[in-house]
């Protein structure tokens, strides 16, 4: 997979994907992440990308000249399944978004800043529109590192047996159970002693009562299958 990423703060999304599964899937040769400096692309003498919203309301509006422009040079470089804008008012994701997003070959993410940016560039050059949660950020960066720290962890060969994704909480509709390591029992805190049976399958449907107990409790909505 190559994902390719449009942003005015490249710096800010250097170190997310520098370390541990991320930089081990790159190393691998799994998934190609390509960071470009909108700046760059300017016409502008004084290297502007934004400028003020027409109709006076406040705040700067990024442009769509350098946004057009990087766009066209990664265009040249081959075919582009989804160009995603990073945006409060996008799709909300979940884990079957990334799921689908992760079978594509090549994504380009557009981070917003200030405003946002003109609508002209979400009509004509985006083909879908993404935000991560209900609360606002102040720029789509920290918003594609979550998407594509969840799309990369899904690719065939990023994780071993022992991190598979298979088990996550969200796969299968709900969250994951509670989980133990050694020692067995600390200061009198002590380990479901089913964990220590030795049955798998007394163990799988144990935990997948606690997985449903779970979701029971924290997100009912899951099992109403609205979310
Ligand atoms: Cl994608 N961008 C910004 N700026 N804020 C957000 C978001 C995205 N998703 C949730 N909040």
């Amino acid at each position: 997979m190559q994902i390719d990423i449009l942003t005015i703060l490249p710096a800010l999304l250097e170190s997310p994907f520098a370390d541990s599964i991320m930089q081990r899937a790159q190393d691998k040769g799994l998934v190609k992440i390509a960071l470009h400096d909108i700046r760059s692309y300017t016409l502008d003498k004084h290297g502007k990308v934004d400028d003020y919203a027409f109709g006076g309301s406040a705040g700067m509006v990024m442009c769509i000249q350098p946004i057009e422009a990087c766009l066209d040079e990664l265009k040249a470089q081959g075919e582009i399944d989804e160009v995603i804008y990073m945006t409060p008012d996008g799709e909300r994701l979940n884990q079957g978004i990334c799921n689908e997003l992760s079978l594509k070959k090549r994504i380009v993410i557009l981070c917003g800043h200030y405003k946002g940016v003109d609508q002209r560039v979400r009509e004509h050059y985006v083909s879908r529109e993404i935000s991560i949660g209900d609360y606002v950020l102040s720029g789509g960066e920290l918003a594609a590192a979550v998407l594509v720290d969840s799309l990369v962890r899904l690719l065939p060969g990023v994780l071993n047996d022992e991190t598979s994704a298979l088990t996550d909480s969200f796969q299968d509709g709900l969250l994951a159970p509670p989980v133990y390591t050694r020692p067995a029992d600390y200061k009198g805190w002590k380990v479901p002693e089913i964990l220590l049976c030795g049955d798998p399958k007394k163990i799988g449907e144990w935990s997948f009562e606690q997985s449903l107990e779970r979701t029971k409790q924290r997100r009912p909505d899951l099992l109403e299958g609205n979310s």
